[in-house]
């Protein structure tokens, strides 16, 4: 069934796990998604940016949403749009039946300019206020999403900043984290602790100097009934890298978030876990292997078929590593 975010995450705090928010653009991702959820009892949240949209028109996004829930009536769904640019995409995406929406005020609305302070609040609360009006959750961002390694927000065509970032930019206050709730009313925040979107956001493995996972506690201590939301959380595996290198690809040496600091995160209060590029990684390096080793082969399925496995092995893994397993 479709439940809001508030209505799992509350779940999720309550029985201290977190939960993979995985992006969706068609159908092999969202068959991936549930074939996992389904195989681990684990509630899961759809997520679709507005590339999503754009890739696949509003119209099948939320029919296949639709169809997700039909097939698989005993497992609970969020339908959530991801990175609002504005109060008017929420505003349609809630028209459209999105259980949760997310008003990313972090970024004007070309979704590349650092916004001030004053422009999240007031946005961010224009959002909650016709949200909860129909029972919708809103998540929020506070900070700048920036790899504290390199200063980039990372990812070029997508959501990001555009130009260096400050390391201050780059990590959410606690305290001004207090007064955005308090402003705003949001359900669930997104926190900036030195993570990036895409594939590069470490050229090392990331330590405690590159990572703040500790700096999560603090922030949960100032608003422990807001729930915590880590984005850019790929894993980014080696094991698909080298398969896309082997295979023709050219993707340059590169380190995610390690799944036991995400699981950290979550030890200290993180809930929502966003993971877009590791599905994108293991769809690539499936297809890639399957083209070359099966070169008389042109039924797409057979190619998709491969992608949607290797897919789903991403997602049970993060589903059984992030405590959700079970939980469904
Ligand atoms: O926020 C970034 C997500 O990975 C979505 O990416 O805008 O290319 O769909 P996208
Ligand atoms: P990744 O690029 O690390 O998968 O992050 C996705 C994300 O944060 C979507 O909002
Ligand atoms: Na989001
Ligand atoms: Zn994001």
């Amino acid at each position: 069934a479709l439940i809001s975010l508030r209505q799992l995450l509350d779940h999720a705090a309550e029985h201290s796990y977190g939960v993979p928010a995985f992006n969706i653009n068609n159908l092999e991702q969202i068959l991936s998604i549930m074939q996992a959820a389904e195989r681990c009892d684990a509630p899961v949240i759809l997520q679709a940016s507005a590339g999503a949209r754009k890739y696949a028109g509003e119209p099948f996004l939320r029919k296949m949403v639709e169809a997700a829930v039909e097939m698989y009536p005993h497992i609970p769904i969020v339908m959530h749009q991801d990175h609002g640019a504005s109060p008017a995409v929420c505003q349609q995406s809630i028209r459209s039946g999105f259980s949760s929406v997310m008003m990313d005020g972090s970024l004007l609305e070309d979704a590349k300019t650092p916004a001030s302070y004053d422009y999240n609040v007031a946005v961010t609360r224009e959002v909650v206020k016709f949200a909860h009006a129909v029972g919708v959750s809103v998540e929020g961002e506070l900070g700048c999403l920036g790899s504290l390694e390199t200063g980039e927000a990372g990812e070029e065509d997508g959501v990001g900043a555009e130009g260096k970032l400050s390391h201050d930019q780059m990590l959410t206050d606690p305290e001004q984290a207090r007064d955005f709730v308090a402003q705003t009313g949001v359900d669930a925040l997104a926190i900036a602790i030195g993570t990036s979107h895409g594939a590069y956001k470490f050229t090392r493995p990331p330590t405690g100097d590159i990572l703040a996972i500790d700096r999560i506690a603090a922030i949960h201590q100032a608003i422990p009934n807001t729930h915590l939301v880590m984005h850019g959380s790929s894993s980014v595996p080696q094991e698909w890298q080298a398969v896309i290198r082997e295979f023709g690809g050219n993707i340059k040496e590169t380190y995610g978030v390690p799944v036991e600091e995400i699981v950290r995160g979550i030890q200290n209060g993180v809930r929502k876990v966003n993971i877009d590029t590791d599905i994108r990684l293991a769809m690539t390096g499936a297809m890639r292997r399957t083209m070359a080793q099966t070169p008389g082969e042109f039924d797409p399925r057979k190619f998709f078929k491969d992608a949607t496995l290797a897919a789903r092995d991403i997602c049970v893994a993060r589903f059984e590593a992030f405590g959700c397993a079970g939980q469904a």
